[in-house]
């Protein structure tokens, strides 16, 4: 039920918090005498393979591959295990070459809110067909996927009825920065003292995203002032090059709005080509990201233009204040877990910008919550 709220998008963009806190939720274990854990019932006696694996192959599609992409980044960050990210949809369409070596081996990690994405759940039973291990990450308990997997996690987000995925991107990341962090320590790749520090940083997420629904009027106001326009460009590098992908897809798919998602650096190889004062440009540009100078840059680049920025950063950041349009700030985390953050306020402007537009929010045109065909 939607309750008091307009939309199901709404509550689901809403609910966030309690949602990452159930993600969390009998996973983590800090303080007392023994040493911090993270453990996932479903996964513990394959840590070993896991840890040692060759790669790690994710396969998924839509906002699900975009929380794959940031998946990427943490596991070869914190891990140190290389991660390659597939379209389910393409996987098995290649011929991919997967190793099944003792000790070497490829694992494929299929993502998946529904469970039931036709591709997805292909994919997966690809990989177990060709005697690889095959986990699911899903949020719906008994899904397809989640019976079709060797082993897997659920997200425990709730259920998530609007077609545009919200809280179960946010989840997805999250489960994602803890396998991460697991696998990391499991390696030795981060010290007991680092591991300590970033889970105490993962529990404080759900109450730095509520913080962020404090400045829900200027981002109302922001999404007021830019409803008219045709076309919109997201720019983000490392952890959020995905977070970029993913504001621009929310935007399309319930506004109908053109968007576009790039690598920041890749505007000069192309998309500045359409810069003009019509083209409002979304920048998440952290400080805490290694590349924040070169993120200033490109924004000076777009206003150079006449473009409009719309920038996100840390709430004790006042570099952008004097020549962006608007800029949102999102309190301060380390750079891995500024995705699950970054994308909150991109989720917010999407939704204003639909209902304004007189679109149907929770049941875009053409598009259905689960895709079960191919
Ligand atoms: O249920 P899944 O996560 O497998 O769904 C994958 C995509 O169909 C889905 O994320 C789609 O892109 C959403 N509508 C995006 O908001």
């Amino acid at each position: 039920q939607k309750g008091a709220y307009k939309h199901f998008m709404l509550k689901e963009i809403l609910e966030q918090p309690e949602a990452l806190r159930n993600t969390m939720r009998g996973r983590i274990r800090l303080g007392g005498a023994s040493p911090p854990e993270i453990r996932f019932g479903g996964l513990e006696p394959l840590m070993e393979r896991l840890a040692s694996a060759r790669r790690l192959v994710f396969c998924a599609c839509g906002t699900s591959w975009h929380a794959a992409l940031v998946g990427e980044y943490l596991i070869e960050q914190l891990a140190g295990v290389n991660v390659e990210v597939e379209y389910a949809s393409e996987f098995r369409y290649r011929n991919p070459i997967l190793a099944r070596t003792d000790g070497c081996e490829d694992i494929v990690v299929v993502i998946s809110q529904s469970g039931e994405t036709a591709d997805t759940l292909a994919a997966a039973q690809f990989a177990r067909k060709k005697g690889i291990l095959a986990i699911g990450i899903c949020n719906v308990v008994g899904s397809s996927i989640a019976r079709e997997t060797d082993a897997g996690i659920y997200l425990h987000a709730g259920p998530e009825i609007g077609v545009a995925s919200t809280k179960a991107f946010t989840a997805q990341i999250t489960c994602l920065a803890m396998l991460a962090l697991k696998l990391g320590r499991y390696r030795g790749a981060i010290s007991e003292e680092q591991f300590e520090e970033h889970v105490t940083a993962l529990l404080s997420l759900p109450a730095k995203m509520a913080e962020i629904f404090a400045q829900s009027d200027k981002i109302y106001e922001m999404s007021r002032v830019y409803r008219y326009a045709h076309n919109f460009l997201y720019l983000g590098r490392g952890y959020n090059f995905p977070v970029a992908l993913e504001g621009a897809l929310k935007l399309k798919e319930i506004s109908y709005i053109h968007a576009e998602g790039y690598a920041a650096a890749e505007m000069k190889h192309g998309p500045i080509a359409l810069i003009d004062r019509f083209m409002p440009v979304v920048v998440i540009a952290p400080t805490s990201d290694a590349t924040y100078e070169k993120l200033r840059s490109n924004i000076q680049e777009v206003l150079a233009r006449g473009g409009s920025v719309i920038a996100i950063t840390e709430s004790d950041n006042d570099d952008l204040d004097a020549e962006c349009e608007y800029v949102i700030k999102i309190p301060k985390v380390a750079d891995f877990l500024s995705p699950i953050l970054a994308v909150v306020p991109l989720q917010l402007l999407s939704y204003h910008i639909a209902d304004m537009r007189g679109c149907n929010v929770d049941q875009p045109r053409n598009l259905a919550k689960s895709v079960t065909v191919e």
